[in-house]
């Protein structure tokens, strides 16, 4: 093991969990979660082998954009706790091994920020051009609208201030211009702030955006955004060595890359793989992981120290942007085919259980996915025990839904009256009372028991995190077969997409003499021929997860 994997670059095999905090866990009944339940739950986290907590934006907020719409980038919104709960739970997390990052939500304020609010009411003021205006909005205004359902132009008339201001996203959320030096040392400090009271770095929003000078007027005579991204990361690891920067990044690969900075890697320090993942919905809907293997051979390393991130949900539509409009069709098909179900006309307001029909076998299939692939695991509050969506719940809060603890009323989230809740629970098949976290560490053949085992074993094997991979073939076009290796180790995982039972012999060793492969996840072992190949069976969207070792080798767990 080399010193730098022991635990300076923890993201690199981190379990990175997100959740809102507003909808974790409710202390003082007033329906709404609160930090101090987060703290309370700490031990669920935890046990489910958590390494580092994502905190959605907690900050105080008019709450137009679920807390992305931010009043004061110092802040903690009164209604979930104050900064003494924040540093209590940091504290509890650093106690059980785990880190915590909140997202850094910079590209934008709320309209109703204290800036904007001195910005518009005068030309005089010093935070006018903190904000990108204009007399005209350009004759492209038009074009690349995040929210089309809500927004049809990036340019909004502010009768106060007499301008168009820019606003990527919801006309409630003005740019900020950082192509402003006093708004790049404005964001240092907020980031220094939060470095001091303990977070160990960011989930980056909307990096392309943030970096992105448009809208500024001489944007042509401007540097490289990107040397304002090295600038952001060099700020981070001078304040703090261990702090990372999780960029959120939905581009192509190419475009992506280039976003973790040159070789030694000095912008993000991980980075979502979008593209990766809206390839394994098409692949899981064609039953045949081709287009999933595509993407792998196709995505390029990041730097040594850097790391994608794999993730099969977030908080926000499962977007599909990425496909072509046939692939895309495929995907509503088999996994939204009404039209409630879709957002935006690019994306699904659903979690996986409910896109998949709850067959258990294929949400274990997935999450073995998401554990071995090379990168870096990020779930979604819920996730570990199968919650579905509520579709009764506008837009993208669908999936936001309570998380669900026992199958008493509100999912034991809230004593409050079910009426009072900030956001309604899931009901019927998906409901508290068929899912839920009590009943199911009490359940060994449960998804949470079998997302705690992956996280463990993904832990004890840093082959999967730090080492290179191979995509095997094999003669089953329904599987997905990929070797890591690092250190002498290596472990083999084999996916099968298809609701048949597939045969398949793999090459994973040069000769097969004294080679053994050892099971991580089943009992038993699989035999490897003299060739060197490994013969295995597997059932109906089975995974197996194996450790190759010659004789000799230490004593394999
Ligand atoms: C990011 C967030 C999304 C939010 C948007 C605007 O895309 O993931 O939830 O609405 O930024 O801040």
């Amino acid at each position: 093991m080399r010193l730098t994997e022991t635990a300076d670059v923890w993201w690199k095999n981190a379990v990175v969990y997100c959740l809102d905090v507003e909808t974790f866990f409710d202390t003082d009944g007033d329906g709404r979660g609160d930090l101090r339940g987060v703290s309370q739950r700490i031990d669920h986290l935890a046990e489910l082998g958590v390494t580092c907590l994502w905190l959605m934006p907690f900050y105080p907020t008019p709450d137009r954009d679920d807390g992305y719409d931010i009043t004061d980038f110092y802040g903690v919104d009164p209604r979930l706790g104050t900064h003494g709960d924040l540093v209590e739970l940091i504290t509890l997390a650093q106690d059980r091994g785990m880190r915590v990052i909140a997202d850094l939500v910079v590209n934008h304020t709320s309209d109703q920020h204290p800036w904007f609010q001195s910005a518009r009411a005068s030309r005089e003021s010093p935070y006018r051009d903190w904000y990108v205006w204009r007399d005209e909005p350009p004759p492209d205004a038009d074009k690349g609208i995040v929210f089309p359902d809500q927004e049809q132009s990036l340019w909004q008339y502010d009768e106060e201030a007499g301008q168009y201001y820019l606003h990527r996203f919801y006309k409630h959320q003005p740019d900020l211009d950082i192509t402003n030096p006093a708004v790049r040392e404005e964001i240092m400090r907020v980031i220094g702030f939060w470095l001091r009271l303990g977070l160990s770095g960011f989930r980056v929003d909307a990096v392309p955006f943030l970096i992105d000078p448009a809208g500024s007027l001489d944007a042509a005579d401007l540097p490289d955004p990107h040397d304002y991204l090295r600038d952001l990361r060099a700020f981070l690891s001078r304040r703090s060595g261990q702090a990372m920067l999780l960029g959120e990044v939905n581009l192509p690969y190419k475009e992506t890359r280039r976003f973790f900075g040159d070789e030694d890697g000095d912008e993000l320090t991980m980075s979502f793989d979008f593209i990766g993942m809206q390839r394994l919905y098409l692949s899981l809907a064609r039953s045949d992981p081709a287009e999933l293997v595509k993407a792998l051979r196709e995505r390029p390393d990041p730097p040594e120290e850097a790391q994608w991130g794999t993730f099969v949900r977030n908080h926000d539509e499962l977007t599909l942007d990425k496909l072509s409009d046939e692939e895309r069709q495929e995907v509503f098909d088999a996994f939204g085919p009404e039209e409630d179900m879709q957002l935006y006309g690019r994306g699904l307001r659903r979690r996986l259980p409910p896109m998949l029909g709850n067959d258990p076998d294929r949400l274990k299939l997935v999450y073995s996915l998401l554990f071995s692939l090379p990168g870096t695991p990020v779930l979604f509050y819920g996730e570990e025990i199968g919650m579905g969506e509520n579709l009764a719940v506008e837009g993208r809060n669908a999936v936001r839904t309570p998380m669900q603890w026992t199958a008493e009323p509100n999912g034991g989230f809230s004593t409050a009256d079910p009426n009072d809740l900030a956001v309604p629970v899931t009901e019927g098949e998906y409901g508290p009372e068929q899912v839920n976290v009590a009943a199911q560490r009490r359940d060994p053949d449960s998804l949470l028991s079998w997302i705690k085992q992956l996280a463990l074993r993904y832990r004890e094997c840093p082959e999967l995190s730090w080492g290179k991979y191979t995509i095997l073939e094999s003669e089953s076009p329904s599987v997905f077969a990929h070797r890591s290796d690092y250190e002498g180790g290596r472990v083999v995982a084999v996916h099968n997409f298809a609701d048949q039972p597939a045969h398949v012999t793999l090459a994973v060793a040069g000769n097969g003499v004294g080679v053994r492969a050892t099971d991580l996840l089943q009992d038993g072992t699989a035999t490897v021929r003299e060739d060197g190949v490994l013969e295995l069976d597997l059932d109906p969207y089975g995974s197996r997860w194996l450790r190759i070792t010659q004789l000799g080798d230490r004593y394999v767990l």
